[in-house]
């Protein structure tokens, strides 16, 4: 199966990393959202990543260019009639992302291939009503894609082999390392990450330590890139509630459940770097730890 055209529904974090990553590997990219105002946010976040990559020597001015001219936003969805592949980074819920795979239905080819980004939702669970159930696979992606090399791909019980081998192929074609995932909310990499995130969150509220000090524990004593706080500001607040609620759902364990102070924040708005406000203020030119009356 050849992949050209690829369209990507959502252009929030995940979408516009994906987005940026398959038109660097050469496709041509259709982008919508149904905010589409958040075409601006992310044009810039794309803008930006490729501007690094040229400042570390790594994407020359001309591959730029190339780049930026495949992607194209789209207001209406129609337009992914000419996709041989839709890669879905929409809300973290599961009933718009199945609605979102039944209108697709009525707009692309039978051998269209679907693949949901996903962070904890089944992939089966999604396919419930699709006439072509055996096309929808897990193409889980990792924040910020641009940088981060691994791609889990998940066949649930009804999907095809040659659409897992597909989506395989897709994700080296990205320079991305793949393996494969069984369809178990989490899949490999959440279901050991969201655990951590949550205990720090725990042992944030049973003051343990600064949210500095928990950072700088567990890069200097742990060797990890960023401290829990920092990524739980990147993933998105809002999202790892939503990661949480789903996992507890499935595995009624309290490991997955989203500590008080977590969705406190969310509802207060505090969703992270996405909106300069979470763990961390973001709006000036450093990152400082955010007063949380504790
Ligand atoms: N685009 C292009 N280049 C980027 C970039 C981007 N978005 N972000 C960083 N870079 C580049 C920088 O220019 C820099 O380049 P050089 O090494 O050539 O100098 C390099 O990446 C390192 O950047 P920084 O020094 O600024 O920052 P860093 O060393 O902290 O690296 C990072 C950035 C790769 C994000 C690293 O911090 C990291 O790996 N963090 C952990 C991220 C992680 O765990 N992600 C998974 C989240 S969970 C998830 O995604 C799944 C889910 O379902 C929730
Ligand atoms: P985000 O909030 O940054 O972006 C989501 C975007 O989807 C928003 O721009 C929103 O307007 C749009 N949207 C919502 N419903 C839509 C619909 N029905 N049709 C079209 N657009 C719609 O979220 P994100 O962090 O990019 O996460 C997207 C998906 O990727 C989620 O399933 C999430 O679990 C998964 N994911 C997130 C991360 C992460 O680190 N944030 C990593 C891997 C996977």
């Amino acid at each position: 199966m050849t992949i050209s055209t690829v369209g990507v529904v959502g252009a929030g974090l995940m979408g516009s990393g994906i987005a940026q990553a398959a038109a660097m590997a050469g496709h041509d990219v259709l982008i919508h959202d149904s905010n589409g105002a958040q075409w601006n946010s992310a044009r810039g976040a794309i803008e930006g990543s490729l501007a690094k990559l040229v400042e570390k020597g790594k994407l020359t001015v001309e591959a730029l260019t190339e780049t930026r001219a495949r992607i194209t936003f789209v207001p209406d969805l129609a337009a992914f009639a000419a996709c041989d592949l839709v890669i879905e980074a929409i809300v973290e819920s599961l009933e718009p992302k199945r609605a979102l795979w039944r209108q697709l239905e009525g707009i692309c080819r039978a051998d269209t291939l679907f693949a949901t980004n996903t962070s904890s939702l089944s992939v089966g669970d999604q396919a419930v009503g699709l006439a072509h159930p055996e096309r929808l696979l897990g193409m889980h992606f990792f924040n910020p894609v641009p940088m981060m090399p691994l791609v889990e791909v998940i066949r649930s019980i009804r999907t095809s082999a040659d659409a897992v081998d597909a989506g395989l192929a897709f994700a080296r074609g990205l320079g991305k390392t793949a393996i494969t995932s069984r369809d178990e909310s989490g899949f490999v990499v959440n279901l050991l990450l969201v655990p951590y995130l949550i205990d720090a969150v725990r042992a944030l509220e049973r003051g343990v330590g600064t949210i500095a000090d928990l950072d700088a524990a567990m890069k200097l004593g742990a060797g990890h890139p960023m401290g829990p706080f920092t990524l739980l500001d990147f993933v998105g607040l809002d999202t790892v509630v939503k990661i949480g609620d789903i996992m507890f759902d499935q595995y009624r364990e309290t490991r997955y459940a989203p500590p008080p102070l977590l969705r406190r924040m969310v509802a207060a708005g505090y969703l992270g770097k996405k909106n300069g406000k979470g763990f961390y203020d973001w709006r000036g030119a450093q990152p400082v730890p955010m007063e949380l009356g504790l």
